[in-house]
């Protein structure tokens, strides 16, 4: 039998990063999407750390929009027990060239591949494994869900050998989709045409089927979203606040809310949902947040209710304003009794009057 811990540590991550996020705009106008702080850290974190946590030591980004952020942040990795490389794509190169794009930065012969925007709980060991033990080319990650119509479907034999990979369809012939992390051979990295964009969805693996590649599913049910929407976001994070979704970084610390130190949170506030309030935000008096992300420096004034949002930093919810399912930009402004709901987005240092924005006839 293999040892896995070594196999982990002859493998190199590589994370896609570059991506604009535009599904999460206007969260991602100034932030990168997985520097977008999730529980408490940047989204990214928690993926280093189980990456860390599984064995592998050295990461290679593949980043493009926003690029300065990440290295900013994370600097050589050093404080994560990680060796981290930036390689930056001048203009996007999309998830195949993305991959193709950080080829001279591998050191070993494997390579796993994580979309930048998946919060999972896939044992990563066990992806290993699958890979090395059926000498495949590529491995991918495939998920066992109830309904699998909204995603595209990959299909395997009784070998766990991909078939196929189809779009989207009404009436899906297997609930197995492509979870979005990758076991990559080195040699099969090289064969993506360089400096071109390519996807490595559309493009890379139908190609490799067409030559007969030794392509293999690694299935299971584990823990897995896409934080790519307002309403996946505020669940990943509540998730992993409660525990749901697993993270080394809050290991221990999980409840109905992650409040930090630094806050001030009034009397008789109700904070549910695996609700996150971020450094400095003040939460007044009879207030209820739940199943939200409040960022840094926020207020919420007292008898406010705010349910399923995210509240950028320096944002002001006024007094009995009722948010659901809303999105406010950094330093916006919702005045008193306001009333915002699904799907409501309002962008950076927006200023709403007291009062100024109603579904509903009485004030
Ligand atoms: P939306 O604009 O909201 O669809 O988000 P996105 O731009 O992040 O696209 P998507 O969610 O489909 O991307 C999946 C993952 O691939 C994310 O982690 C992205 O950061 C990453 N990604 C997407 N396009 C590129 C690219 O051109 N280059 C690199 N390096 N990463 C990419």
């Amino acid at each position: 039998m293999t040892d896995t811990r070594s196999l982990a540590a002859c493998t190199d991550a590589v994370i896609l990063v570059g991506g604009k996020g535009t599904r999460l705009r206007p969260l991602t106008n100034t932030i990168p999407k997985p520097m977008l702080p999730v529980a408490g850290y940047p989204f990214l974190q928690h993926l280093l750390a189980r990456i860390r946590e599984a064995g592998m030591t050295h990461v290679v980004l593949g980043t493009s929009f926003k690029a300065e952020f990440f290295e900013e942040f994370f600097g050589d990795g050093h404080d994560l027990g990680l060796e981290i490389e930036y390689v930056v794509e001048d203009q996007p190169l999309g998830t195949g060239g993305g991959i193709r794009n950080v080829l001279d930065h591998l050191r070993h012969e494997r390579a796993m591949v994580f979309n930048g925007d998946v919060l999972g709980g896939t044992d990563l060991e066990a992806v290993l494994r699958t890979h090395v033990d059926n000498d495949a080319e590529v491995t991918l990650h495939l998920l066992q869900v109830a309904d699998p119509r909204a995603f595209g479907c990959v299909p395997t034999d009784a070998d766990g050998r991909v078939t196929d990979f189809l779009e989207k369809t009404e009436d899906p012939p297997t609930d197995q989709i492509n979870a979005g992390c990758y076991v990559f051979q080195r040699s099969v990295i090289a064969e993506i045409p360089a400096d071109k964009v390519v996807s490595v969805e559309r493009e890379v693996f139908p190609a490799l089927l067409e030559r007969d590649a030794r392509v293999y599913g690694h299935v299971d049910q584990a823990y897995w979203r896409d934080l790519g929407t307002p309403a996946d976001f505020v669940r990943g994070s509540s998730d992993l606040v409660r525990g749901i979704a697993p993270s080394p970084l809050i290991a221990g610390r999980h409840g109905e809310a992650l409040v930090d130190p630094s806050a001030g949170v009034a009397g008789g506030v109700l904070l549910l949902g695996g609700t996150v309030v971020g450094r400095g935000a003040e939460i007044g008096a009879g207030a209820r947040v739940d199943t939200s992300v409040i960022l840094e420096g926020v207020v919420i004034e007292p008898g406010a209710t705010v349910e399923r949002c995210v509240i950028a930093a320096g944002a002001r919810i006024g007094a009995r304003a009722q948010l659901t399912d809303a999105v406010v930009g950094e330093g916006a402004v919702i005045g008193a009794r306001c009333e915002l709901i699904g799907g409501a987005r309002v962008w950076p240092g927006v200023q709403i009057p007291d009062g100024g924005l109603r579904f509903s006839p009485d004030i």
